[in-house]
Parts: structure tokens; sequence; C-alpha cells
């Protein structure tokens, strides 16, 4: 099953996570769905993949996001943010998931040079690992940047004005997976498929059952507003947490912005007929593959952000959808070529090396169209330089 050469560690953990599914398998009498199922494998505590120890980041971790390419990314935010914080002549920046805490530095370092730091920088983290890992690359700034920081176990419930944004952090929520059957639509969830003797830890495999009427009902909006003609045993996903999620990590904004960069299309593109199998994906040690029950709590699961319902939930929750783009205009909007020069500075070999960079975060073949940006504003009226490049809501 493995072939992955896992720890003595790892083996432990992933068949402590196993067996603390299986139980709930057990508990929901014998199938479980897979939201509950993707919940456990990333949020569990102390097992799941981000609340449990599992090496996450860099050489030996599971993936590379864009602030970890390079400092670019963080530098054209921060830009962005800027001009959010010029506006509201102060705030504070909240940021969701903040991974090593590498984009929280670059954000904090260039918000310093251009004279517009935030009265505090929060950052909203489930992982205990993650949480010290920022702190650790923290402590290396200014004490005038670092004293601001701090770390919230829920979202602010005091109002305040601002911005909050997140990268690569709603593609962890979890999904609801469906297929398409012949008699209407069935709910993919989670069965146990093995378990060799009563100490092992059991083996999962999918197992289907008819959709209830709600997610029927919710699967045939899809398919409508998509334009989608689904044949037999077309299945994918949608994530029926995402717009309360949204709205409570962003109800205490009161005046500000609220920016989200991750992969994912509008539902159209999303929900094409010929993208048979949806978009879950699970990432261990830079390998990419579709199977999520491999290895439960140490891989990461993943699935695309479905934009046009992104833009539904900002809207429900009280805000302007001030623009979508890839992330390639949105970096180019907030002057990348100029954040180049200014982090190169004289050296002509960093300027070389800054704009190699540059091109993997931006070139449609490595990440510039697969990700997206969207922007939320409440209580403003502001043209974001980010957005104003190229202007995709239409697509929407
Ligand atoms: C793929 S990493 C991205 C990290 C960072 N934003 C970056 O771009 O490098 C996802 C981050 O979101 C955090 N995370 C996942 N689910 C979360 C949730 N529900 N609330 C807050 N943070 C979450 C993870 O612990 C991790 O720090």
């Amino acid at each position: 099953m493995d072939g992955d050469d896992l720890s003595a560690d790892e083996i432990r953990q992933c068949a402590l996570m196993r067996e603390h599914i299986g139980a709930a398998v057990d508990s929901a009498g014998g199938w479980l769905s897979f939201e509950h199922y993707m919940e456990l494998a990333l949020y569990a505590p102390g097992l799941g993949y981000y609340s449990g120890g599992a090496r996450k980041f860099g050489a030996g971790g599971d993936f590379t996001t864009a602030p970890e390419i390079s400092g670019l990314f963080g530098a054209c935010v921060a830009r962005q943010c800027a001009a959010v914080l010029a506006l509201l002549e102060g705030g504070c920046v909240l940021e969701i998931g903040a991974g090593t805490g590498r984009l929280a530095a670059d954000v904090l370092a260039r918000l310093d040079d251009l004279g517009t730091l935030p009265a505090r920088y929060w950052i909203l983290e489930v992982s205990a690992d993650l949480r010290a890992r920022q702190r650790d690359t923290l402590q290396r700034l200014k004490p005038a940047l670092r004293d601001r920081v701090e770390w919230l176990d829920t979202p602010p419930t005091r109002q305040f004005d601002g911005v909050i944004f997140a990268n690569e952090v709603l593609d962890a929520l979890p999904v609801a997976r469906f297929r398409r059957d012949a008699l209407g639509f069935a709910e993919l969830g989670v069965a146990i498929a093995q378990r060799a003797g009563a100490a092992a830890a059991p083996l999962f495999a999918w197992a289907a059952r008819p959709a209830s009427t709600a997610m029927s009902a919710a699967c045939g909006a899809l398919a409508a507003a998509a334009g989608a003609n689904w044949a037999d045993g077309y299945a994918s996903e949608y994530c029926p947490r995402l717009s309360a999620w949204t709205a409570a990590v962003t109800r205490a904004l009161k005046t500000g912005a609220v920016l989200w960069f991750d992969y994912g299309l509008p539902r159209a593109h999303y929900y094409f007929s010929e993208r048979r199998d949806g978009t879950l994906l699970c990432h261990f040690r830079q390998r990419v593959d579709t199977d999520p029950f491999r290895h439960p709590g140490l891989q990461d699961i993943t699935a695309w952000v479905e934009f046009t319902a992104l833009a539904e939930a900002g809207k429900s929750a009280g805000f302007h959808v001030a623009g979508y783009t890839t992330q390639t205009y949105f970096l180019a909007g907030n002057g990348i070529d100029r954040e180049m020069q200014h982090l190169a500075g004289a050296d002509r070999n960093r300027l070389a090396y800054l704009a190699g960079e540059a091109r993997q975060l931006m070139l449609p073949g490595e990440m510039g169209e697969r990700f997206k940006a969207m922007a939320w504003l409440r209580g403003l009226d502001l043209e974001l330089s980010g957005f104003t490049l190229r202007d995709l809501r239409h697509t929407l």
C-alpha cells in the first residue's frame, strides 16, 4: 500500500488516524460522508494533517506555495494591503493559515518600507506545529514588526478595519462528493474496505449511497448553472461550508478588504462535463495523487476552489465582490516588476534570479493561470490595483 518509506512514527500516526476514522465510520453505521472523512483526516485533534505534526513545507515536505517560491508574492500582496490601509489611515491585518510565516514576514517588511504598518498583524492558524514555525520565522524581524504579530485561536470578535487575506487555505475546506447516476445523484462517502484482524487499522474505500433530496437539488442546480450535460458516472464535489466559514472569518471586518488566493475556476469551467472526476488532489512529499485514503493524517487533501460560489458567499456576507483575476494579473497590477527592482537594488545577479521566480509565479504553465485572486470590499469604494489590468468577474 505504501512503498513510500514511511518512518516508524509516520506508520504509527497513520494507524491511529485510521482507527479514529474507522471508529467514526462504525458509529455512523458503516458509511461516513466524504466531507466528514476529509474533516477528520485534516483536522482531528492531534492526528489530522493540519492538527498533527506532519512535515508540510520545504525539503521533505508536501508542497510549495507562492510565498515560498518568492518574496515577490508577499511584496505584491503588501502593495495591495498598503492601498487599503492608507485609505483607512490605519487598521489591522488578519492572515488566515500562515504556513511557515514567510508571507507574514514579507508583507510586514514591505508595509514597513511603504510606511503603512498595521496596528496589529493577526494570524489565525489551526496547526500547532506551523504556529511554532511561524514564531521562528517572525522572530527574525525587527521588534517594531514582530511585536505587532498576535496568534488567534478563533476569528476576531471585536470589529476592526483593515485587510484579511488567505493564500491556499480555502482548498483545504472539506468538500462533499457526488456522482451522476442513471437514477439521479449518489453521494460518495467512505466505508471500511478491509480490517485484517481485530488489532489492525482499517483501510477505506469509496462507497456510494443515494443523495439526499437537498444534495440532489444542489447538484442539479450546479449542473444547470454550469450549462453542463453530465454523463452517468460523472463525479465532482462542492464545498457546503464555504459560505458559513468565510462569513465567520470575515464577520468582524467593519471596513476594508478581503483577498483570497487559491487555485480554482468559475462554476461553468469547474463543472465542465469533460472533467469527469472532479478536482480532488492529495499532496504527499511533493507527489500529487488522487487517492485520499492512501495515508490519512500524513497527506494533504485539497479540492479546487469554485470561485462563483466564493463570490456568492461574499455577497451573502454583505461584501461587494470588487475583483477576480489570475495570479499573473494580480501580481502585474501590483507592480511585480517594480518590486523586483526594489528587492534586487543594484545587484544584477539577484535581479536575474528574481526574474526566474517571477516566471514561476506568472507563467500560464506554472502558477500564473491556475491560481486566482478574488477581492471583497466592505464599506470602501476603492479600485484595487491587482484587479484593474484584467477583470474576470464576467466569467463567474
Ligand atoms: C497550504 S498551507 C498555505 C500556507 C501559506 N498561506 C502559504 O501560502 O504558504 C495552508 C495553511 O492554512 C492553515 N489552515 C488550514 N485550514 C485552516 C483553517 N480552517 N483555519 C485556519 N488555518 C487553516 C494550515 O495550517 C496552513 O498554515
